[in-house]
């Protein structure tokens, strides 16, 4: 089978973890800003470990400085994911990079990110849905803004609130104020937990912050117990394989746990995260899957349905891409 044409449905990426690295190199250029040694020989975004790739990240981050780089962005990133088959996509856009948390200025941004999703549906077919995320490392403080920038702005596109970052910054219980603010609006709610944090940080972040999806959970895959409880609760997990792969999450394809998490009955869904940092895209994450765990057009499809269930989108979408 063709992975690359088969249709396929991704919930967890970053907008700017999306940014091609020649793109913010362009970026760079045109405004004259030094962003230092991100790159490695053959052009690609370099970084050592998680914290290392936090902060090569926000370095890339510093050339989108205006709606319009945010609208260049996203149409260029949803060019090449509808080219790997996407269909429908959920991104995270983060305040902090958009205006640094101040609501008029979020309001211009979302505007040109909607403007340009709006475009690339036309063009190319793919649907994009926002959430708004706050950013971990940035404190419980700092997430409170974006959380109000998310309640302002909920609606057609921004459909959901979550939180990225360092997750061993803080308890999830120290970011519940702008969860709850969140929920309060009406937001789907979803958090990074488990993509280093163990069993405890996952139990923290269903039990204090009320999230109906977990971005990574790899971490309760040997907790049994815990296991139960996100089915029992129905929580969808937003699983980065080629991600954990390389910020060394786990030692390697083989031992990544979204098999034996299938397996048990908990509902994973795949997604690429950032694509260029991590050399990947929905079509290699599928091969992966095929070669790793012997996974067929079957597996393929329930991982489908299983994100077009979890979905943060009107149902009038999910009909249309289901
Ligand atoms: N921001 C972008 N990618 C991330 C990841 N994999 N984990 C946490 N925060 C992120
Ligand atoms: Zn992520």
């Amino acid at each position: 089978m063709s992975f690359k044409s088969f249709p396929k449905v991704e919930l967890h990426t970053h907008l700017e973890g999306c940014a091609p690295p020649a793109f913010i190199r362009g970026l760079a250029r045109e405004k004259k800003i030094d962003i230092g040694g991100i790159f490695d020989a053959d052009g690609g975004y370099a970084f050592r470990d998680f914290d290392h790739f936090l902060k090569v990240y926000e370095a890339a981050c510093t050339t989108l400085q205006t709606p319009e780089d945010f609208r260049r962005l996203t149409l260029a990133v949803l060019e090449e994911t509808a080219a790997n088959g996407v269909i429908y996509m959920e991104t995270f856009v983060s305040p902090d990079f958009c205006g640094g948390g101040d609501l008029a200025a979020w309001r211009d941004y979302l505007a040109a990110i909607v403007d340009a999703a709006d475009e690339a549906e036309t063009k190319f077919g793919i649907t994009l849905r926002g959430i708004v995320t706050g950013i971990r490392h940035f404190g419980p403080e700092a997430c409170k803004p974006a959380a109000r920038c998310a309640a302002e702005t909920k609606g057609r596109f921004i459909t959901g609130y979550g939180m990225a970052g360092g997750e061993m910054v803080g308890r999830p219980g120290d970011y519940a104020y702008s969860f709850d603010l969140a929920r309060e609006a009406g937001l789907n709610l979803t958090c990074h937990a488990g993509e280093w944090g163990g069993p405890s940080m996952v139990r923290e972040t269903i039990r204090d912050l009320g999230v109906s999806r977990i971005g990574h959970g790899i971490g309760a895959a040997d907790d049994h117990a815990l296991i139960d409880e996100i089915m029992e609760k129905d929580i969808v997990l937003e699983v980065c394989p080629g991600s954990n792969v390389v910020l060394k999450a786990v030692s390697g394809w083989p031992s990544h746990p979204i098999a034996k998490l299938r397996d048990a009955g908990v509902k994973v869904t795949v997604s690429t995260d950032d694509p260029p940092f991590f050399h990947t895209t929905m079509t290699k994450e599928f091969e992966m899957l095929q070669r790793t765990f012997g996974w067929e057009e079957d597996d393929f499809n329930a991982l489908n349905r299983t994100a077009i269930a979890a979905a943060f989108c009107d149902e009038d979408t999910r009909e249309r891409i289901g």
